[in-house]
C-alpha cells in the first residue's frame, strides 16, 4: 500500500522528499506520476483538484497537509466514513504567533501607515500606542489560538479569549458562546480570528460583530476568508468603526485583481503566508498516522466531522 500526495501547487516534490526521508519504507506517489490507484491507502492533500480522490478504491484515510480541513469536509465526493486527519505542528503554531505579533506591532507603531505615506512623500508623525495600552481578543482557542496568546502575553500584551463551545484552561479571561460574545468583543482593541471554518462560523465577522468592538479596533483574520463578510469590513473601515484590517486569507485565493481590498488604504494584505506547513517538520506525523491507519490503531489529530475541525 502507499500514500499519494494531491496538491494544486508546485510543492509536491518537496513533500514527497520529506515523506521519503521520514519513512523510507513507505511508497509515496505525487499527483501527476503514474499512480497505481488500488495501492493508495492514504491521500495527503492540500486543496486537491475536485474529484481527484475518487480514483482510489482502497483509500482508508485522508491526511490534510495543513491545519484547516474545511476544503476536505466541503468536498461532497468524500465519504463521511473516511477518517480525516489534520496537522498539529510546533512551527505552524509558532509561525502563526509571530505573524500575529508582527501585525499588531506594525499597526501599533503606525508602520503600515508610514509605508503608504512614504510612497506619497508624506512626512506626518502621529502619536503612538504602547503594547501595555492594548487588549487583544482571540477568537478560537485551539492549538493556534493558544500559541498566539502565549507569545502575546510574553510580549506584554493583555489577552481575552472567546470560544464557541468549551474554553481551555488559560491564564487570561475567556468568554464562551453567543451570550458572552459581545462582552468579549467590547474588550478587544485588536480582534484576532483563529476560528475553524465550519457552517456555523462562516460569515461570523460581519458588521453586527464589528459594531461591538471598541471604536478604532484592528481586525486580524488569519483563519479562513469566508469567515469574513468582505463588504461589511469595507463599510466598517470607511465609517471609522475599525482603524484597519490585516488579512492573510480570502474568499478566493489568489484574491481577484478587481477586489476592493487591493486598493483599500486600511487593508493590509499578505498572500496566505501567516503560517504554512513545513514539510520536513510535518512529514513524520503523516507517516505515523499512515502506519496507524494500516494497523488499525487510533489516529492522531483526527478531525470530528460533527464539529468540523
Ligand atoms: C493553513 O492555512 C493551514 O490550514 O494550515
Amino acid at each position: 500500500m502507499a500514500i499519494v500526495i494531491l496538491r494544486n501547487d508546485d510543492l509536491i516534490p518537496r513533500w514527497k522528499a520529506a515523506l521519503q526521508k521520514a519513512a523510507p519504507d513507505i511508497p509515496v506517489y505525487g499527483m501527476g506520476e503514474e499512480v497505481p490507484p488500488g495501492e493508495i491507502a492514504m491521500a495527503a492533500v492540500w486543496k486537491h483538484p475536485p474529484g481527484s480522490l475518487e480514483r482510489f478504491p482502497n483509500l482508508r484515510g485522508i491526511h490534510c497537509l495543513g491545519a484547516g480541513v474545511d476544503f476536505i469536509l466541503e468536498d461532497p465526493q468524500i465519504p463521511e466514513s473516511l477518517p480525516v486527519m489534520r496537522v498539529v505542528d510546533p512551527f505552524l503554531a509558532s509561525d502563526m504567533a509571530e505573524y500575529v505579533l508582527a501585525q499588531i506591532l506594525a499597526s501599533l507603531k503606525g508602520l503600515h501607515r508610514y509605508k503608504t505615506e512614504q510612497g506619497r512623500g508624506i512626512w506626518a508623525p502621529k502619536p503612538y500606542q504602547r503594547m501595555g495600552d492594548l487588549t487583544v481578543g482571540i477568537m478560537g482557542l485551539g492549538t493556534l489560538g493558544q500559541a498566539v496568546s502565549e507569545l502575546l502575553l510574553k510580549a506584554g500584551l493583555a489577552c481575552v479569549g472567546w470560544t464557541r463551545q468549551s474554553s481551555p484552561e488559560v491564564a487570561f479571561p475567556t468568554f464562551r458562546g453567543p451570550a458572552e460574545r459581545d462582552t468579549f468583543l467590547g474588550r478587544s482593541d485588536v480582534l484576532v480570528c483563529l476560528l475553524p471554518m465550519t457552517p456555523k462560523t462562516r460569515g461570523i465577522l460581519d458588521y453586527a460583530l464589528m459594531q461591538h468592538l471598541p471604536e478604532g479596533a484592528l481586525l486580524i483574520n488569519v483563519a479562513r476568508g469566508p469567515l469574513l463578510v468582505d463588504a461589511d469590513l469595507i463599510r466598517a473601515l470607511d465609517e471609522g468603526l475599525l482603524s484597519g484590517a490585516c488579512l492573510d486569507v480570502f474568499h478566493t485565493e489568489p484574491l481577484p485583481a478587481s477586489h476592493p481590498f487591493w486598493k483599500h488604504p486600511l487593508v493590509h494584505m499578505t498572500p496566505h503566508v501567516a503560517s504554512v506547513s513545513d514539510p520536513e517538520s510535518v512529514a513524520p506525523q503523516i507517516a505515523e498516522n499512515y502506519r496507524r491507519l494500516l494497523s488499525g490503531q487510533p489516529l492522531k489529530n483526527r478531525v470530528s466531522r460533527e464539529l468540523g475541525y
